[in-house]
């Protein structure tokens, strides 16, 4: 069987993704119940963070323990990371203990090489460039909203031009919607990241203003406007954003149909208001679940 990583959501082929979401909620739906599949029998999956983490850690130890096999979770200040064990030893060193590993990290570059020196799959389990198992169930949700196709939507990103923008702008390249972007000038997506996805054909619009983004869009999306590792950027990014809540207003502008994604953890009145993430339109706790049931069929196909 040849060797898979996850490392953006563009390691996917469009079938592949479908397949995937699809497997999500056939896992969802025998979640319980005795028939549900345990095809991780006896198997371990390692969970390494560099940074916190409550769904993603969570929704992986329950998800592996569901489908059979067991989870080991390394907090890197409690390993040999923090004093500077290259990550090829620690890749060559996880290969032969477990069946896959789930990183959790800052640059992307550091995901990039654990994946070249490791014999198993590996998992971006969030990266300073890319967070796709959220995107996994992020798309899981527009379907349950929106039907099995993807390609008739419209999504508005509000915010920074973060790991979560970049990965909602690599998805339009393989889910084949629209993505419009408002963010603050000195806060857009890479411009990489933008090409890369054009020319895999993503239909990408970088707008200046919140409210033309939300305009029709059927998903209205944002997250927090200082990243892990921007803490000190905190107060500075307040004031860049202002003017970029997604509010009531925002979502007028947007379809009456539209839901609101956010990866979550949320910051309210910052970047969205109490009245948006917890009103009639929030879809942020299915977002949440989904994450258990798209990372099962994820690993489920990785390892199998
Ligand atoms: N959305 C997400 O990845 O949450 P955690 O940081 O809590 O894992
Ligand atoms: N952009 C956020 C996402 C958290 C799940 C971060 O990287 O901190």
């Amino acid at each position: 069987m040849t060797l898979r990583h996850f490392l953006t959501i563009s390691d996917l082929t469009y079938d592949e993704l479908i397949r995937l979401l699809d497997r999500a909620s056939a896992l969802k739906a025998l979640r319980g119940a005795p028939e549900h599949p345990k095809p991780l029998d006896g198997k371990t999956v390692a969970l390494v963070f560099e940074k916190a983490s409550t769904r993603t850690r969570l929704s992986l130890e329950v998800g592996i323990n569901e489908l059979g096999a067991s989870p080991v979770t390394l907090i890197s200040k409690d390993t040999q990371l923090v004093r500077g064990e290259p990550i090829e030893d620690t890749a060559r060193m996880l290969s032969s203990y477990v069946h896959a590993v789930v990183y959790r990290t800052f640059g992307h570059d550091r995901l990039e090489r654990l994946a070249q020196s490791s014999t198993i799959p590996v998992v971006n389990g969030l990266s300073d460039r890319f967070h796709p198992c959220q995107l996994l169930a992020d798309l899981m949700t527009v379907r349950q909203s929106f039907g099995p196709s993807l390609k008739d939507i419209r999504v508005a990103w509000i915010g920074d031009g973060n790991n979560m923008a970049h990965s909602w702008i690599a998805s339009a390249a393989l889910g084949g919607f629209e993505l419009v972007l408002a963010c603050p000038d000195r806060y857009q997506p890479d411009p990489e990241v933008l090409a890369d996805a054009r020319a895999n054909g993503a239909k990408v619009r970088l707008i200046e203003r919140p409210e033309e983004a939300a305009e029709g869009a059927m998903v209205v999306t944002t997250d927090v406007w200082a990243s892990m590792g921007q803490e000190s950027e905190a107060k500075e990014r307040r004031n860049a954003f202002s003017g970029f809540l997604v509010d009531d207003a925002i979502m007028r502008r947007a379809s009456s149909e539209a839901i609101f994604l956010h990866c979550l953890p949320a910051h309210r009145g910052e970047e969205v208001s109490a009245s948006v993430i917890d009103g009639v339109q929030s879809r942020v706790w299915d977002e949440a679940e989904n994450r258990l049931h798209t990372q099962k069929a994820l690993l489920e196909w990785l390892i199998t």
